[in-house]
């Protein structure tokens, strides 16, 4: 039997990156899949899902997703709130409407989708696995309001973890670190990233989707089932550690002898 076989889950912006990569691994352990994306064109080429199109920032968007997943399957166990957007200014480049935009991608959405899918999750004892961000968990030098939403993922997580365990709803997130996806895929070979970037990783590694997949269905599963509240980091290590590579040593000590 498979890890998952017989579950019914909803994965938000699953029409590429690590929704997609989450949506297919979550139907290859033998869940049913609705997948959600305000674009069409990725998830017409997801394979045993099915799809919907809609904007999770929309006023509607939380009963609109809930009611198809409803008619789907009748039932809801796992709620992926992978939906974010990625590459904001820093904080001194931040206007109010890049604020409210990334607010609104990253947290209110899945703030609002949480709630109002607890209903089902109570009824069923499931789980939400939220998607944050390593910079949610240790600050960065620019990504002003991204970093914000994604603390706020991480706050949401752990009060709804406290809040929903006396009535069987598991909550817990992964942070991922950089992942190979659309988004990101351009600046992953620069010089520049792996300077700033990979070096500072001890695994000096960026991830695939698949490897983030792994972690949301290890959280979603029964094997999980003492764990709550958690935010399990994919991230090479990133997080863990302050690491300097004999790369970025070798860096330092040439300027020294300059
Ligand atoms: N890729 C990484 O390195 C990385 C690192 C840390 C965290 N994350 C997080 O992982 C999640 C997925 O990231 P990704 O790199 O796969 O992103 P991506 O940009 O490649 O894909 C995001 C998907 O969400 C959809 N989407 C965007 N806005 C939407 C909206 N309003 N309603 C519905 N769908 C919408 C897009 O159409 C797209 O299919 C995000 O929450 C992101 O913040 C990614």
């Amino acid at each position: 039997m498979k890890g998952l076989e017989g579950r019914a889950a909803i994965v938000t912006g699953a029409g590429q990156g690590l929704g997609r990569g989450i949506t297919e691994r979550l139907i290859a352990e033998g869940c049913r899949v609705l997948a959600v994306d305000v674009r069409p064109d990725g998830l017409s080429s997801l394979r045993g899902a099915e799809i919907l199109v809609q904007d999770s920032t929309a006023d509607d968007a939380p009963a609109t997703i809930l009611e198809a997943c409803r008619k789907s399957f009748t039932t809801l166990d796992i709620l992926v709130n992978n939906v974010g957007l990625g590459n904001a200014p820093a904080l001194h480049d931040t206007t109010d409407e890049i604020y409210d935009r990334y607010l609104d991608v990253n947290l209110r959405a899945m703030f609002r989708l949480s709630r109002d899918a607890l209903p089902m999750l109570f009824e069923s004892r499931g789980n939400i696995v939220n998607i944050a961000s390593s910079i949610g968990l240790s600050g960065y030098m620019g990504f002003g309001a991204y970093t914000a939403a994604k603390a706020g993922v991480i706050g949401v997580t752990r009060q709804m973890a406290s809040a929903y365990g006396p009535r069987g709803v598991r909550v817990n997130a992964v942070a991922p670190g950089v992942i190979r996806t659309p988004g990101t895929e351009d600046r992953l070979h620069t010089a520049r990233f792996k300077a700033l970037v990979v070096a500072t990783m001890p695994l000096g590694m960026t991830g695939e989707p698949e490897d983030v997949a792994s972690a949301v269905a290890f959280l979603a599963s029964q094997d999980a089932r003492l764990v709550t509240g958690q935010v399990l980091a994919v991230d090479g290590g990133q997080t863990s550690s302050v690491f300097v590579s004999e790369e970025m040593i070798a860096a330092w000590v040439a300027t020294q002898t300059e």
